[in-house]
């Protein structure tokens, strides 16, 4: 019954080099931390056509736009249902 929360973040250059070469170890983290690993699945993705909004993550199909560790932090928690 428990669906895993798909989250796949963009490897395209422009993502990398805006944020996302920090942000795949930041989610990594995360998922240690809270010990999530077996209720998500964290992989990688190439362009999703938004390079000028990046750095890009898709979370369960919705793409969010010009994440930091925090805004991605938050999103995260929602996600989790995690207080901070
Ligand atoms: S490189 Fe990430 S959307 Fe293009």
């Amino acid at each position: 019954m428990n669906k895993k929360v798909e989250i796949t973040i963009c490897l395209g250059s422009s993502c990398f080099s805006r944020g996302n070469r920090d942000l795949v170890s930041f989610v990594q983290d995360y998922i240690a931390e809270h010990k999530l690993h077996d209720s998500v699945n964290f992989k990688g993705g190439h362009c999703f056509g938004a390079c000028n909004k990046g750095p890009v993550v898709i979370i369960n199909g919705q793409q969010y736009y010009s994440l930091t560790r925090q805004k991605l932090g938050e999103l995260l928690n929602d996600c989790f249902n995690i207080n901070k």
